[in-house]
């Protein structure tokens, strides 16, 4: 069996909705190989479909398919580490994950720019597909729902991601039916001003930039609405010192940028959070992945 590691994901980054999307390295691991029959295993007991509506098989069928092959059975064994319908790219996860390892099995009869257009596909939108395969911080763009036109850029600079994890989940499609269908010229141009100002403010290191490239009035004052408590949250990691924080992805977790000489930050937010009542709530640590989905040695 192959064992294959992917990276959690942050999309959107703010202002960048559907199109900024970075890899962080909190990761699930999924060993996949050959069977004649379906079998699908959790390796850590996380409850996941064992049948052919599991992502990880759709999504080995369809490159099957892609190649004119049928997928009769395969093997998948599955560690997930990744927080579930949290904002953190689980599902892109799982379909990389089967995409990388159908690819594999194969021989690799796709390359990278047809794998990233084929997990496009199947997830509607580029933002956390594509760096969850390519690490880094990768700007996409989805062209007529067909091709994606991207760059990945590495970030190696001293910068920690915290994430921090509500106890609920908030579903991608629900959290999207919220966002308007249409949106007045001047919040278009407020946000894609603030889109490209991010990743060239996160690549040259100016932070001071980030608070307000993170600000957008595309879906994050809607979505603010669906997650109780965001706005102190918010509140208290700028009064922490945090450089930027914004709503990863759809939602509901709140991710942090902050430098890595902010020692009292996690603790502190901890803080806030147990004499909130939100003590279930977690926080994760992060940073960059800059290597995307790879084969891992046992
Ligand atoms: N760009 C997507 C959204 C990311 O915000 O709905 C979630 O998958």
């Amino acid at each position: 069996m192959l064992k294959i590691q992917i990276p959690a994901t942050s999309a959107n980054l703010g202002a960048g909705f559907d199109s900024l999307g970075l890899a962080v390295n909190l990761y699930n691991y999924v060993w996949i190989g050959k069977s004649d029959i379906l079998e699908i295993s959790s390796a850590d007991g996380t409850k996941i479909p064992t049948d052919e509506t599991n992502l990880v098989y759709v999504s080995a069928k369809y490159l099957f398919e892609q190649c004119g092959k049928k997928l009769d059975g395969i093997k998948i064994l599955q560690e997930n580490n990744i927080p579930m319908t949290r904002g953190l790219g689980s599902s892109s996860a799982c379909i990389i994950a089967g995409l990388y390892g159908a690819n594999l099995i194969l021989g690799s009869p796709f390359n990278t720019d047809e794998l990233v257009n084929i997990a496009a596909k199947i997830e509607g939108h580029p933002d956390n597909t594509t760096p969850a395969l390519l690490g880094g911080i990768v700007t996409s763009v989805y062209e007529e729902n067909r091709k994606v036109h991207w760059v990945k850029q590495e970030i190696y600079r001293h910068l920690d991601f915290f994430a921090i994890v509500p106890d609920f989940e908030l579903s991608t499609a629900f959290a999207r039916q919220c966002l308007p269908e249409t949106v007045s010229h001047m919040d278009a141009r407020y946000n894609l001003a603030r889109a490209a100002l991010f990743s060239a403010s996160l690549l040259q290191g100016k932070y001071e930039n980030i608070r307000i490239a993170v600000t957008d009035r595309l879906h994050q004052p809607y979505r603010m609405e669906l997650i109780p408590h965001a706005q102190d949250v918010f509140d208290k990691t700028y009064a922490l010192g945090a450089y930027g924080t914004y709503i990863s992805g759809a939602g509901p977790t709140i991710m942090s940028i902050v430098g890595t000489k902010n020692y009292g930050f996690e603790k502190e937010v901890r803080r806030y959070l147990d004499e909130s009542g939100l003590e279930t709530w977690k926080i994760y640590k992060l940073s960059i992945d800059n290597l995307g989905t790879r084969v891992v040695l046992e």
